[in-house]
C-alpha cells in the first residue's frame, strides 16, 4: 500500500522460504491425520442480522499451517490492509490514476441515523433520492401503471449494457429468478455483434417493450450502437420521437450524453465517478434487477452486501471472511506458482457467479506496475473461471484432479434448495456432489487402495498409474443456508472485499482498468479504414493482410 513492492516484505521472503522448506509437509492428509480439531480452526460463520443470511467458510482444506497462517496475517498487517480498507470506507481517493474514491459500499449503506458508515463525498448523500427513484420507477413498471406509447403496460425488459453494466444485472437476474416476476421477460443485450440485438428484438413487442440503456460513461461504442439500433426499430412503429419517453430510460453519469441521445433527464438514473463498474451492480445499474424481483428484494440484497462490508470493517484479520480468501488465494498465486482460481457454485441459479467475478477480479487485479509505477516482480491477479455443479464435473474437473497444474478452487453451496422436486433427491445428490469433490480433491487416491480395488487387474501397470490421484488439490468450502437476496449480496460483497484485498497487498490500483483502452481505440481506427481498400495503412503485415481479406471477400 506504501509503495513497496509487495515482494519486499518481511513476511513475502518468510513465505517463500515457508514455502519451499515446508512443501513436502503441508499435505492435507497428514494435516488431518494430526489435528482432529482442524474443521472447528479453519472455519468461520458469518452472521447478520437479516433472516437466513449465514455463510459457513470452510479453509480447512488448504495447504496451509499456522506458521503459514501467521506469515500470511503479518504479509497483509505489513501491506496495512486495514488502513487501505479504512482509507476506502472513508472515501480517500484510493483510485490513485483516476484520483478517485471508491465508493460502491456507499450504495449499499444505510443512513448514518439507521448505523451506516459516516462518508463524506459528494454525490454520497443523493444514493437514497436515487434509490427511492428506483423504486418508484420499478414499483410502477412492475404494477402495470406505467403505460407504453399505446397505453398498454411493460411486459418485456431490455438492458443495453456491456462489461460492469451488464454483468452484474445478467448474474444477480440469474441468481435471484426465484423472486422474479415471472410475466414481466428479461433480456440483456450487450455484444457489437449485431446478432444479439437481433434475436432479442425478435422476441420483443415495440408496444410493451421498456429499454434500459446502462452505460456509467454513456459513450461506450457498443452501447450507444445497440441503443440506436433499438431506437430506430421502436420508431419504425411508434414514428413519433416524443414515445421514446414511455420507452427508453437510461442508468449513467453522463447526463449530457442522455439527453442528446433522446431521453430525457427525468427518465435518466445517475450514479457517481466513484461507482467502478464493475462495482457498480449495487448502483441504478440495478435497475433491471428492481425491475425483475421488486424493489424490497433489491433492497435485502443491498443489506446484505453493507452487513458484508460491516463485518469486513470491524472483525479482526484472522477472523475475516475476505482476508482470509485473499491471503490463501496470495499463498498458491505468488508462492505455488498458481495461475488460475475456479468458483463453483453447486447453485444452478448461480451459474453466472463466475462470469461475473471474471470481470470482477481479472479487471480490477489483471495489473502489472504498481501504484507508483514500478513493475511488479511477482504474480497479480489470476485468471478466474469456473461453472455450476455438477455441468463442471462432466466438463474439466477432470483436469483439476489429475491433470499437471495447481488449481485452487472455491466451492458453494446452499442448504436448502429453492426448487425442493417432489418425490426427487435433487438436492441431497447435489449436496453429495459438493461434499464429495472437495475430499476427493484434498485426500485422493493412492497406488495401495488403486491396487486393492483392482484385484487382479492390478497386474496391468499402466491402468494401476491412471487411477492414482495424487490429492492435496486445495480448496475452500463455502455454505449458506439459501439463496436468499440477502445471502447473494453478502457474497458478492464477499469476494469484492478479498479482490480489494490483494490488491492492497500487491500495491496495484484495483479500481482503473486502463488496459482495455488501446484495443478500442485501434479498433476506431481500423473502422475509419474498412470501406476502402486503399484506406487501410499504419498496420503490421498480418493485421493488413486480415483486413484486405475482409474487404476482398465481403458482399
Ligand atoms: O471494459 C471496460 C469498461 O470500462 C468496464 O470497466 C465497464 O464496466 C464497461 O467498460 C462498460 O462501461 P460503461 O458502463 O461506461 O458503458
Amino acid at each position: 500500500m506504501d509503495g513497496k513492492p509487495a515482494s519486499q516484505y518481511p513476511s513475502w521472503k518468510k513465505l517463500e522460504q515457508l514455502q519451499s522448506s515446508k512443501k513436502a509437509k503441508l499435505v492435507l492428509k497428514d494435516l488431518f491425520a494430526s489435528d482432529p480439531s482442524r474443521f472447528d480452526k479453519h472455519s468461520l460463520t458469518f452472521k447478520s442480522s437479516s433472516p437466513d443470511t449465514e455463510i459457513l467458510l470452510d479453509y480447512s482444506k488448504n495447504l496451509v499451517d499456522d506458521e503459514v497462517l501467521s506469515a500470511l496475517f503479518a504479509l497483509a498487517r505489513e501491506a496495512n490492509v486495514e488502513a487501505f480498507r479504512d482509507a476506502m470506507f472513508s472515501g480517500k481517493h484510493i483510485n490513485t490514476s483516476e484520483d478517485r474514491a471508491v465508493l460502491h459500499i456507499a450504495l449499499r449503506n444505510p443512513t448514518p441515523e439507521k448505523g451506516g458508515f459516516k462518508i463524506s463525498e459528494p454525490g454520497v448523500s443523493e444514493v437514497h433520492g436515487v434509490l427511492n427513484h428506483m423504486k418508484e420507477f420499478s414499483d410502477s413498471v412492475r404494477s402495470g401503471a406505467w403505460k407504453g406509447y399505446t397505453g398498454k403496460s411493460i411486459d418485456t425488459i431490455v438492458n443495453i449494457g456491456i462489461g460492469g453494466s451488464d454483468l452484474g444485472p445478467v448474474m444477480v437476474c440469474e441468481a435471484l429468478k426465484h423472486y422474479s416476476k415471472r410475466d414481466l421477460k428479461m433480456h440483456f443485450v450487450s455484444n457489437i455483434d449485431g446478432t444479439d440485438l437481433a434475436e432479442v428484438l425478435h422476441s420483443c413487442n415495440r408496444e410493451t417493450t421498456l429499454f434500459i440503456v446502462a452505460s456509467k460513461t454513456f459513450t461506450t461504442q457498443e452501447t450507444i450502437t445497440n441503443a440506436e439500433s433499438a431506437k430506430s426499430w421502436f420508431l419504425e412503429t411508434a414514428k413519433d420521437k416524443a414515445h421514446v419517453a414511455k420507452h427508453f430510460v437510461a442508468l449513467s453519469t453522463n447526463t449530457k450524453g442522455v439527453t442528446e441521445f433522446g431521453i430525457s433527464e427525468a427518465n435518466m438514473f445517475a450514479f457517481w465517478d466513484w461507482v467502478g463498474g464493475r462495482y457498480s451492480l449495487w448502483s441504478a445499474i440495478g435497475l433491471s434487477i428492481c425491475l425483475s424481483i421488486g424493489y424490497e428484494n433489491f433492497q435485502q440484497l443491498l443489506d446484505g452486501a453493507h452487513e458484508m462490508d460491516k463485518h469486513f470493517v470491524s472483525t479482526p484479520l484472522e477472523k475475516n471472511l475476505p482476508v482470509i480468501l485473499a491471503l490463501v488465494g496470495i499463498w498458491y498465486n505468488d508462492f505455488y506458482g498458481a495461475q488460475t482460481q475456479a468458483l463453483l457454485p453447486y447453485d444452478q441459479y448461480m451459474k453466472k457467479f463466475a462470469d461475473y467475478f471474471q470481470q470482477g477480479d481479472m479487471e480490477s487485479n489483471g495489473k502489472s506496475v504498481t501504484k507508483d509505477g514500478s513493475r511488479v516482480d511477482f504474480e497479480t491477479g489470476p485468471i478466474i473461471w469456473g461453472q455450476s455443479g455438477t455441468n463442471g464435473q462432466h466438463a474439466f474437473y477432470q483436469l483439476i484432479h489429475q491433470g499437471t497444474k495447481l488449481i485452487p478452487c472455491d466451492f458453494l453451496a446452499p442448504v436448502e434448495t429453492l426448487n425442493p422436486i417432489a418425490g426427487g433427491k435433487h438436492h441431497e445428490i447435489l449436496l453429495s456432489n459438493f461434499f464429495a469433490q472437495p475430499e476427493a480433491l484434498a485426500f485422493g487416491k493412492t497406488e495401495q487402495e488403486v491396487r486393492n480395488e483392482l484385484g487382479a487387474a492390478a497386474s496391468n501397470e499402466a491402468l494401476v498409474k491412471s487411477k492414482i490421484f495424487e490429492g492435496n488439490k486445495p480448496t475452500n468450502s463455502i455454505m449458506f443456508q439459501k439463496l436468499t437476496p440477502g445471502t447473494l449480496g453478502a457474497l458478492v460483497a464477499m469476494y469484492e472485499h478479498k479482490i480489494h484485498v490483494q490488491g492492497a497487498i500487491w500495491g496495484i490500483n484495483s479500481y482503473d482498468q486502463m488496459g482495455v483502452e488501446l484495443g478500442k481505440v485501434l479498433a476506431k481506427a481500423i473502422l475509419k479504414q474498412l470501406g476502402n481498400e486503399k484506406d487501410v495503412s499504419g498496420h503490421d503485415s498480418s493485421t493488413t493482410g486480415l483486413i484486405h481479406f475482409y474487404q476482398k471477400h465481403r458482399k
